[in-house]
């Protein structure tokens, strides 16, 4: 159990550390909008709120598990919580699973409801655990639904990783059929290909979260934790958030109607609204605000969402977009890597370039 303690501190940290240089560049940046210059609509006609489950969020974007389980982290859930419920944003936390085998652990998940009666509210846990764990996880959060994080590159190069794959898909299937909240497959940062969401869709999973690459990156986090394991070699490894986007949209027929949200390096509000443009309901943030709370406390966090909240209304008036689900007939730019992957997965990505006209 120290080791778990020790490892969701090391987390926190080596994630931090990474979002503290300067700009990074992601495969957003492979997507460009067109500019319309008479295409915008008025500002006070924008609404970005989306459906979450059974609930209206005012904002398409919502702060993505992350930690608890110690102290520290108690402390950090803590302060997410206060700026959800200041913002109107939906939550994560971190795997509830550390505090399932160590009741002294549980008041760093607890601590969530308790600042925020009212928000939307996830749980989380590991692929690979039970039925009751997952059940027991809901309950201790007091959670409105439940995010289930597959995790196998990480699983891989983490020292005390188990890479034991095989029963996963099984494993979900029982969970999704028993559970009484909506549950939500994601994953960690290393995307979710077509053929996965159409496997998740087989099961009944009706949500996922893509988590590309391009952000937190669990390699080095895992591989700085352990000098000596060195997987370094392995860095871009995995599908970024706009790439796994794309090919779920060539394969939209096989997903069953499933809701996509997306998440994985989402630096600013114009990240949040490609991620839109591409057919995300909703936009997951995990490192750029674990930042903003660490280096600025829940005021910080409060305010970093209540101006993303406002630019994203504004990004969305500029691209004629009245709500979130307009944005996916923007004319958007597919170039440079993302270009290949879609060139090399057979995705027509000039579609996206002319969905104006087409309207
Ligand atoms: C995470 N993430 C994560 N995801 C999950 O499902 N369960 C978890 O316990 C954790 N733990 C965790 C800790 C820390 C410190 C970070 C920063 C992230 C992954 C997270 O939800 C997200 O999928 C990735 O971080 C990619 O998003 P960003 O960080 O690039 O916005």
């Amino acid at each position: 159990a120290a080791g778990r303690r020790e490892r969701k501190e090391d987390h926190v940290r080596l994630a931090t550390a990474q979002w503290k240089g300067g700009t990074r560049t992601t495969e957003f940046d492979d997507l460009e909008f067109v500019h319309h210059a008479l295409g915008g609509v008025s500002l006070p006609e924008v609404d970005l709120g989306v459906e979450l489950f059974d609930r209206t969020v005012a904002a398409p974007f919502y702060i993505n598990g992350m930690t608890g389980g110690t102290e520290s982290t108690g402390r950090i859930n803590q302060q997410l919580a206060i700026a959800a419920r200041e913002t109107g944003t939906a939550m994560g936390c971190g795997s509830v699973s550390i505090a399932l085998e160590d009741e002294s652990a549980a008041d760093a998940f607890r601590v969530i409801r308790r600042e925020n009666p009212d928000g939307l509210v996830m749980a989380n846990i590991g692929v690979g655990r039970s039925v009751e764990d997952a059940r027991r996880a809901v309950d201790l959060v007091g959670a409105d639904a439940l995010q289930v994080h597959v995790n196998a590159v990480q699983e891989t190069v983490m020292p005390e990783g188990s890479p034991d794959f095989s029963s996963w898909l099984r494993g979900i299937e029982q969970i999704v059929a028993a559970l009484e909240v909506p549950v939500l497959v994601k994953e960690v940062g290393f995307g979710l290909s077509a053929r996965t969401l159409a496997d998740l869709a087989s099961i009944g999973v009706a949500w996922a979260d893509v988590s590309g690459r391009g952000g937190t990156d669990f390699l080095a986090i895992e591989n700085d934790r352990r000098p000596g394991r060195d997987y370094s070699y392995l860095t871009g490894f995995g599908q970024s958030a706009p790439a796994a986007l794309l090919d779920a949209r060539a394969h939209q027929g096989e997903l069953g109607g499933m809701t996509l949200l997306a998440s994985g390096g989402v630096r600013d509000p114009l990240d949040v609204v490609k991620a839109l443009a591409l057919g995300a309901r909703a936009v997951g943030v995990a490192g750029s605000f674990l930042k903003a709370v660490v280096e600025g406390g829940p005021e910080g966090l409060v305010e970093l969402i209540g101006s993303w909240q406002r630019h994203t209304r504004e990004l969305a008036a500029l691209l004629g977009a009245r709500t979130a689900a307009d944005l996916e007939s923007t004319d958007l730019l597919v170039r440079g890597r993302l270009r290949e992957f879609c060139t090399l997965r057979g995705i027509d990505a000039g579609a996206c370039a002319r969905r104006k006209q087409a309207v």
